[in-house]
């Protein structure tokens, strides 16, 4: 099994953030989520390290409860990307095997092209292979300098690059593979005498080609995948590449979606076939979404949510951590949270799961039966349980589980005054 190495020590200025970096998200992933998770679903590694320095501490938190396979090493201060690598030296002393090497603000790389990237490194019998990608404007790039013929010289940064080798157009994406035992040398024998006095990761082409190592360049098919998010721009941008993609997986797969710009998806939300996704819809974090469904207009689904097929999830209702069985309708303006509901359910509009207990902070269960129809306006205070059949008359306030097939109401009594607006 290979290792990860990926770089997250930067501190991101242009976010102009509290919150480092790699811990913006996207669809509630972190930026270093997406590409941890890139790596581990190839199925070819079994440990990342990752490089951290800025806020290191908030980030060791999150990979810690994230991630049983990432471990974070420090690097202070940060004296360049090669010096960052080095930082895992003392971790993988005895290591004898593939490493990949990536950054931990590319969310848009994905597990094929990882896993073509390594394949390729192995079929050529490579030592060391740098992806590289074609750019029209490489400005700020590393650019890729080749030997007349065609095979890999080295890698200039833009500081350092002359006139003539600013203009090439093939440069450095920044995701590595190495042979680790023979590449490993190259990292204590850096050097910082360059425009920027940083140690260079760059400098490794060099060194290995010094060896007589086998080196290469594998160019990525979609430069999509290396987009780097240093603003909240970058951000914004990712989420739309990132939308656009799921939103063209799910058409393909058979989902009616009316108005893919006004509509968002995670990509680890799934939908089959069949299911109409309505305008303006916010569909966040993991999901299972059923056939036939009909979700929107206007609807916000934020995570752990499964529903089964024929369900529909109207106008104004928000849904998260909760399964509704097949053929259950929540049409129009409710919260559904953290409740189990049955099939052929009929939630009337404006019912709200009271979930949460802002005293003890303690979040609840809504239980609901099969065929239960619960009356507009109604508050159901978890932890509660409508028992299969029962109905819950309009506006009532639900604070003990109801029996089957029985009426609850807690309705106040309606008062006719007759005539008291003419005799007023
Ligand atoms: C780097 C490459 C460049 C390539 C580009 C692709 C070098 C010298 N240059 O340039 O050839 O085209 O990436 O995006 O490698 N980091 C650390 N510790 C450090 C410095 C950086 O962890 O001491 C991390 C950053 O957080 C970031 C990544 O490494 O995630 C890349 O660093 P950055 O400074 O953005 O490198 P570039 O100058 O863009
Ligand atoms: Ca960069």
């Amino acid at each position: 099994m290979i290792k990860s190495i990926i770089l997250a020590a930067g501190k991101g200025t242009r976010m102009k953030s509290e919150t480092p970096k790699v811990l913006h998200t996207i669809f509630d992933k972190t930026l270093v989520g997406y590409v941890i998770d890139a790596v581990n679903n190839t199925g070819l590694a079994d440990e990342n390290f990752i490089i951290v320095g800025h806020q290191a501490e908030r980030v060791e938190e999150y990979i810690r409860k994230t991630y049983s396979n990432a471990k974070c090493v420090l690097q202070s201060p940060q004296l360049g990307t090669g010096h960052a690598v080095s930082m895992v030296l003392p971790h993988l002393d005895s290591f004898v095997g593939e490493v990949i090497i990536l950054c931990g603000d590319t969310p848009l790389i994905t597990e094929s092209t990882l896993k073509d990237f390594i394949e390729t490194h192995r079929s050529k019998g490579s030592d060391l292979t740098v992806m590289s990608a074609i750019f029209e404007n490489p400005t700020n790039y590393g650019r890729i300098i080749r030997n007349s013929d065609g095979s890999l010289n080295s890698i200039v940064e833009e500081k350092d690059a002359n006139s003539e080798q600013k203009a090439v157009k093939e440069v450095n994406a920044g995701v590595y593979v190495l042979n680790w035992d023979k590449i490993k040398p190259a990292f204590s024998q850096l050097s910082s005498n360059n425009a920027q006095g940083e140690y260079y990761l760059t400098d490794i082409i060099k060194w290995a080609n010094s060896q007589s190592f086998k080196v290469d360049a594998y160019i990525l098919k979609n430069n999509e995948e290396i987009f780097g998010i240093n603003s909240k721009t970058h951000l914004a941008e990712a989420t739309k590449i990132m939308n656009k993609r799921t939103i063209q997986k799910h058409l393909d797969n058979g989902v009616t979606i009316i108005d893919p710009e006004t509509t968002w998806i995670s990509p680890e939300t799934e939908i089959e076939a069949d299911t109409v996704i309505y305008p303006s819809c916010y569909i966040t974090g993991k999901n299972k979404i059923g056939k036939s469904c009909k979700i929107g207009p206007f609807a916000h689904l934020r995570g752990d949510v499964t529903l089964e097929d024929n369900v529909k999830i109207g106008n104004f209702v928000e849904v998260k951590k909760s399964v509704i069985k097949a053929n259950t309708n929540a049409c129009h303006l409710s919260y559904i949270g953290d409740s189990e509901i049955g099939s052929e359910v009929n939630i009337g509009a404006g019912t709200i799961t009271a979930n949460y207990n802002p005293l003890t902070k303690v979040k609840s269960k809504t239980l609901i039966g099969n065929k239960v129809k619960i009356g507009s306006n109604s508050v159901l205070v978890a932890p509660v349980e409508i028992a299969e059949g029962a109905n819950i008359a309009a506006l009532s306030v639900i604070t003990k589980n109801i029996s089957a097939w029985s009426l609850a109401l807690t309705r106040a009594p309606l008062k006719v005054l007759e005539n008291w607006v003419k005799n007023k």
